[in-house]
């Protein structure tokens, strides 16, 4: 793949990545050959959305940043009042309006052994690149496609960790069959997620359906959000449960949640439409109602 191909858009003066403790030039930013989140995943990271130059969700991606460690006995680079002045000092220095912010912590560099390691270091690295909020607006408005896949991840999908392999095939399988998303089924054929958002459908009732939070899916930050926004606004009764391929694909309504996407309409389900095949009312109503909760909360 070419350089230019991974940058969505030039960012001026070019774009500036953070590793330990350096803003350096992104070309020139490198982690060790044995960090540990290179040879085993042994580190988590976050997706963060930048929007008007203001974080959307920051408490809220801290807060699992932090359970993500605390569950895998990594410590904090840094405390967590020194982490947002390097997301802030990300977003100055690359001079984005609108972007994504990565975090991503590692347990560092060791020579190559299984066993974790008993001394403690880490390593802290962050990148941002530049959003293309006309192509969301552009999915939001004509909704996407969505296939299925077998849900191959290990047990403990509610820790964000960087083993995202089975997430990327299944991604990829989306993409060769012209979809945009892919929604993993367990072996009971019930949805988990999708490969890199959260799962929800609208039922004829007019109720809300997303799965209940266990170690077989992340707890989406948006998800979250999106749950509060309907909670303080008495809109939509909201069950948290588990639903089937088939019942998703004879809702009225589907949507799925993410940091990069925010509410975005399901409109084919392996390419079975979806209600009227339109983004549906209560999707772009959940859509409007979250958009106004993450801007109310966003911070400079
Ligand atoms: N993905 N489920 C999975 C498996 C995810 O990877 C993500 C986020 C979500 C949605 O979580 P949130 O609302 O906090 O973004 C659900 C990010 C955006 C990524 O991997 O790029």
């Amino acid at each position: 793949m070419s350089r230019s191909s991974i940058h969505a858009r030039p960012v001026p003066g070019g774009r500036i990545a953070y590793v330990n403790g350096r803003y350096l030039p992104h070309r020139e930013a490198c982690v060790h050959v044995e960090d540990r989140g290179l040879q085993f995943a042994d580190s988590i990271y976050e997706v963060c959305a930048v929007i008007d130059r203001r974080l959307m969700d920051e408490e809220g991606h801290l807060d699992r940043l932090e359970r993500s460690l605390a569950a895998l006995a990594m410590p904090m680079p840094m405390a967590r009042s020194a982490l947002k002045v390097v997301m802030r000092e990300m977003i100055a220095r690359n001079r984005l309006k609108d972007g994504l912010l990565y975090l991503q912590v590692t347990r560092g560099a060791f020579r190559r052994d299984h066993a974790i390691p008993a001394a403690k270091r880490s390593t802290l690295i962050a990148t941002m690149r530049s959003f293309n909020l006309a192509a969301v607006a552009k999915r939001r408005a004509e909704g996407i496609s969505v296939v299925t896949a077998s849900d191959i991840r290990w047990g403990r999908c509610d820790i964000k960790t960087t083993g995202l392999l089975a997430n990327a095939l299944a991604k990829t399988e989306a993409r060769k069959k012209g979809a945009f998303e892919s929604w993993l089924v367990d072996r009971d054929g019930f949805v988990t997620e999708g490969a890199s958002t959260n799962a929800w459908i609208v039922t004829g009732e007019g109720v809300l359906v997303t799965r209940s939070l266990s170690p077989n899916i992340l707890a989406g930050v948006t998800r979250l959000g999106v749950l509060s926004a309907l909670a303080a606004h008495g809109a939509n009764a909201v069950e948290e449960r588990v639903f089937t391929v088939e019942e998703a694909k004879s809702a009225r309504e589907a949507f799925i949640t993410s940091a990069s996407g925010g509410v975005l309409p399901v409109t084919t389900i392996d390419g079975r439409t979806v209600g009227d095949g339109k983004p549906g009312p209560t999707t772009l109503r959940v859509h409007t109602l979250y958009s106004e909760f993450a801007q109310a909360t966003a911070k400079a």
